[in-house]
């Protein structure tokens, strides 16, 4: 009686089943991929719970599919912060970035379409096609010392049924950001681009080559995701936004089938959209403070594993750092071994990393948290090779 899109693989795999039984066993564990801002320590200005509170006491409903115009407006003007020109009426709210993907998907994708993703990238991505019938195909993105869009993958997953490319940028896991040159060599396959920019605000090096954000181009037609949930670490209130641009025809077809999307759900909260213009406005306290925490762990990070067996690759941007490991196991087999010296760290293959054993750590970990961590996990690959 159930539909194929739910009928997902459900077997726990191995990994799963050893931190189920190290947490059961009580020992404690330095989680090394802690990423939920609300839950690692991070401040908030005093502004943005009043601003929360405030808004909710606002008994008016306006049910307006693309979202408030107050709400649409101060996108627009966070574009204009950052040099882009993005008119409100090519901004859309919806409640999450995820929810923005199945809408993205609903108007591309018939069932059984494709969409092709970079790998290793944003696992979620699975789940979000399968949940739309929509199927992914990965291309593959190159590593010379540094991570890139390599335009030979992508075009050899070319079929008559590609609908649309994503990026994301900067890349999560790898950190790293889309560069203008690789963002033209996108738009020639003539297929919409939809860049997911939500750690777009967290570079840890500067680089003059970087896109701003896919909406630079203005080729074909392009769709940037961000939201509150990184933007100013707030996942728990909601909200996130599509800004389109591209051809004005192409973008005007693309909003008017959208709006008929949107106000089906009208699902984003009217008070999260009436307090977004001050949550906008204060969010640099709380993002400070974690640019803060991503230098000072990405610096602790190089220098724990300098003159070791485990590489720190490059890490442009983001939260996460990735840790090459030696050939010797696989990366489930370094991160069960690290488990059992009570670290939580994932597993590349979780990413889809290929043969290289990987593991993938969260940068906003606390910082005693994550010095501690990585010199066991360094002491761990030393002792093993
Ligand atoms: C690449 C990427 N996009 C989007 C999100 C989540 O955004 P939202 O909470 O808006 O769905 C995440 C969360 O980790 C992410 O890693």
């Amino acid at each position: 009686v159930f539909s194929e899109r739910t009928a997902h693989e459900r077997t726990k795999n191995r990994f799963s089943l050893a931190l189920e039984r190290a947490r059961a066993g009580g020992a404690p564990i330095l989680d090394l991929t802690a990423s939920n801002p609300t839950l690692v320590g991070i401040p908030y200005a005093p502004e943005v719970a009043r601003a929360v509170s405030e808004s909710a006491s606002v008994s008016r409903y306006e049910p307006v599919p693309f979202g408030l115009a107050s709400a649409r407006r101060a996108i627009a003007e966070l574009w204009r912060s950052r040099g882009l020109e993005v008119p409100e009426d090519r901004v859309a709210l919806t409640a999450s970035t995820s929810e923005a993907y199945a809408f993205l998907f609903k108007l591309f994708c018939d069932a059984g379409d494709e969409v092709l993703v970079p790998a290793p990238s944003y696992p979620l991505f699975e789940h979000l096609a399968a949940l739309e019938g929509v199927r992914l195909v990965p291309y593959r993105l190159g590593y010379d010392g540094a991570w890139f869009v390599d335009p030979a993958p992508l075009r050899a997953a070319l079929t008559e049924r590609t609908r649309a490319v994503l990026v994301v940028s900067p890349n999560n896991p790898t950190g790293s950001y889309l560069r203008r040159d690789a963002l033209f060599r996108l738009a020639e396959l003539g297929l919409p681009i939809i860049s997911d920019e939500v750690f777009g605000e967290y570079p840890l090096v500067p680089d003059p080559e970087r896109a701003r954000s896919v909406l630079e181009n203005e080729d074909v037609l392009v769709v940037a995701l961000d939201g509150l949930s990184k933007l100013a670490a707030l996942p728990q209130w909601k909200l996130a936004w599509m800004s389109f641009a591209g051809p004005g025809l192409l973008v005007d077809e693309a909003l008017a089938r959208l709006e008929l999307v949107l106000d089906t759900f009208l699902s984003p909260s009217t008070p999260i959209q009436l307090a977004l213009p001050e949550l906008l406005r204060t969010r640099h306290v709380a993002a400070d403070a974690i640019r803060e925490r991503l230098r000072q762990n990405h610096a602790a990070l190089l220098g724990a594993c300098q003159n070791s067996a485990v590489s720190v690759l490059p890490v442009e941007g983001g939260w996460y750092a990735v840790l090459r490991l030696p050939a010797t196991r696989t990366d489930e087999e370094f991160a069960l071994s690290f488990l059992e010296r009570g670290v939580l760290v994932q597993p590349g293959y979780f990413f889809d990393f290929g043969d290289d054993p990987h593991v993938v750590l969260s940068l906003l970990t606390p910082e005693s948290s994550l010095a501690e961590g990585v010199g066991r996990l360094v002491q761990a690959v030393g002792e093993s090779t």
